[in-house]
């Protein structure tokens, strides 16, 4: 596939685990493992790609409703990813970033975020971004609790703010927004992701359940995104 036509950054809902599992007779976690392993069989495939940045959501806001027992199920996989595989990742040019509210993760897991973004903050390959404890609206109105605190903002009547300046303010400020967004498992909605910056992504949903999504899945996904004509509000012959 020739690299003009591949995505920079694809974001990506991991949706289905469940599903997999109860079809299979198995506890939920054991869809979650299932599906850590397809996630790593994705950041591989992207990174040999050259595809510069890959946003997997791995833990919704809302997700903390869910039982006690499939949160620490996935807060498990979680501290055993990071720990299992930083090492890799700075081995393999991988830059470790996250979005989300990290501070509501359980400290431990706190403190290997901290330690593996800085271990492979120089990684030149591809930039993994891990949703963790996201949701579209809360880092929106966190980034507007930011402006409002800041020091000097008290006089807000005569203040505007541009498209620009506001992204500064967003967990994304670092990464530019996503140009393709996959969904797996046949559910065909955004749920809370990265609403700001898919504004003019190119969505691609997949009846597919995450452990089942392979690489030659993802392939499948960069043929239709290749396809696609971007015009950002523009027409075919402004482009
Ligand atoms: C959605 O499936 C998936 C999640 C809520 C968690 C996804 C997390 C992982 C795959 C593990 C973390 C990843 C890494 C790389 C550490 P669901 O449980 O909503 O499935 P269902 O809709 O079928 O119930």
């Amino acid at each position: 596939m020739p690299t003009k036509t591949l995505p920079k950054h694809i974001a990506i809902i991991m949706d289905g685990n469940g599903r997999w599992a109860k079809a299979k007779g198995l506890p939920r976690v054991e869809g979650h493992r299932k599906g850590v392993e397809a996630a790593e069989e994705i950041i591989t495939a992207v990174r040999e790609l050259k595809i510069p940045y890959l946003t997997l959501y791995a833990f919704g806001t809302e997700n903390w409703n869910r039982p006690a027992e499939e949160i620490q199920g996935l807060m498990l996989l979680l501290e055993h990813f990071l720990k299992t595989r930083q090492e890799k990742m700075l081995k393999n040019g991988i830059r470790f970033r996250t979005i989300g509210d990290t501070s509501k993760l359980p400290q431990n897991i706190g403190q290997l975020i901290a330690e593996t973004s800085e271990i492979t903050k120089n990684g030149k390959e591809t930039t993994l971004i891990l949703a963790l404890s996201y949701s579209s609206r809360d880092e929106i109105l966190r980034a507007v609790n930011r402006i409002l605190l800041k020091p000097g903002t008290s006089n807000l009547e005569h203040r505007t703010i541009t498209e620009k300046e506001f992204s500064q303010y967003l967990d994304t400020k670092d990464f530019p927004d996503p140009d393709l967004f996959i969904r797996t498992s046949g559910e065909y909605r955004i749920s809370n992701y990265l609403l700001w910056q898919l504004s003019y992504t190119e969505l691609y949903f997949t009846k597919t359940m995450w452990p089942d999504f392979t690489p030659q899945e993802l392939m499948k996904a960069l043929d239709e995104y290749a396809k696609r004509e971007r015009r950002f509000g523009k027409t075919s012959e402004q482009l």
